[in-house]
């Protein structure tokens, strides 16, 4: 077996406290989002932004797709990391919430970086091909049922050397429960063995509800 500690609350608290702050407007939404109940779980993990802070720091990448906006904490997360020219093209189908990240992006002052569209993912990402998009970093995060659809679009707005990553690959570790027959559990399963079955260069993160990080 590999070697993995358990991290529980308290190691989660240690591992902030010896990182680099939070932006206030981070610290602002993740509160808003607590405050909404039950949906609160859909923003990534707080460690998960701060793995795609890293990578688009390091690797000084400038171009980002998301599918999956909600209230936006994924998305500044990483506008903050961009450079001054860099770019993020968020999608997602719900316009009240759409209001509420553009909020957020305005306080923070990256608002200029990021272009945010209010349509369906599928429909978005074929208009993207047609009109020969590419992209450094495409970050996959909302409706599991088009997962499959998702990640072969994003494979053709790829640039070379860029990172498709998707988020709750893991699914609360329901992915091992061979009992389960929810049927998200059953998606993600059929997502996961698609990816397994790609040629793709794969890896799976086990942060917040598990990331898998492809590239060509
Ligand atoms: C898990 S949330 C995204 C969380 C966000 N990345 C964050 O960290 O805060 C998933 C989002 O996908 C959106 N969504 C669901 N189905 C969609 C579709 N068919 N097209 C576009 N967006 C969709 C939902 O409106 C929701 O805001």
């Amino acid at each position: 077996m590999d070697k993995n500690i358990n991290i529980d609350h308290k190691l989660i608290e240690y591992i902030f406290s010896h990182s680099n702050n939070l932006h206030p407007v981070q610290k602002e939404l993740i509160k808003y989002n607590e405050s909404l109940g039950h949906i609160k779980r859909l923003q990534i993990s707080i460690l998960q932004a701060n793995f795609l802070q890293f990578i688009i720091k390091s690797r000084k990448i400038n171009n980002c797709l998301e599918v999956g906006t909600f209230t936006g904490y994924s998305t500044l997360s990483m506008a903050l990391s961009l450079n001054k020219n860099g770019k993020i093209l968020t999608i997602d189908k719900d316009k009240e919430k759409n209001i509420i990240a553009k909020n957020f992006f305005k306080k923070a002052k990256v608002l200029y970086k990021i272009k945010t569209e209010t349509s369906n993912g599928n429909e978005a990402l074929i208009k993207l091909i047609k009109n020969n998009k590419k992209y450094d970093l495409i970050l996959i995060d909302a409706d599991k049922e088009n997962y499959i659809s998702y990640f072969d679009k994003s494979l053709k707005l790829l640039n070379k050397n860029g990172l498709l990553i998707v988020d709750n690959i893991l699914w609360k570790g329901e992915v091992t429960n061979i009992y389960s027959r929810d049927k998200l559990t059953q998606k993600i399963k059929m997502f996961n063995q698609h990816v397994k079955n790609s040629k793709i260069n794969k890896y799976i993160l086990p942060i917040g509800d598990g990331f898998y990080i492809c590239w060509k």
